[in-house]
């Protein structure tokens, strides 16, 4: 496993999500009320969408996109009939920062 810097611990706060970059790849991090941090890939799982507008609400990730609904702490969408699930990366919190685990990062943008 590769852990990458995501953010600091204090931008996340209990009962929020935020959405963020690691290189070309984005990282939904969702903290539900009495729950635990959880990291999801950026996109979701129905039309490969960026999910940087999506709303989380109770316990529900809401995709800006066609409304699809997932569960925070499953990351199965709860709208609809279908297998369609937001993919987990593994996390750890070290000393101040939160790490994910999203595979190769590649620059955002290559060195010119
Ligand atoms: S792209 Fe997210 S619900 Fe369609």
């Amino acid at each position: 496993m590769a852990f990458t810097f995501i953010c600091h611990a204090s931008a996340v706060s209990e009962g929020s999500m935020g959405f963020f970059q690691a290189g070309r790849k984005s990282v939904l991090l969702v903290w539900p009320t009495g729950g635990e941090l959880k990291a999801y890939r950026g996109r979701c799982p129905h039309g490969d969408m960026p999910l940087n507008d999506a709303i989380f609400k109770e316990q529900t990730i809401t995709c800006p996109h066609h409304q699809w609904g997932f569960d925070c702490v499953s990351g199965k969408c709860v709208t609809h009939l279908v297998r369609n699930a937001l993919h987990p990366y593994a996390l750890r919190v070290e000393r101040d920062e939160i790490q994910v685990d999203v595979g190769p990062v590649k620059a955002a943008h290559p060195p010119a």
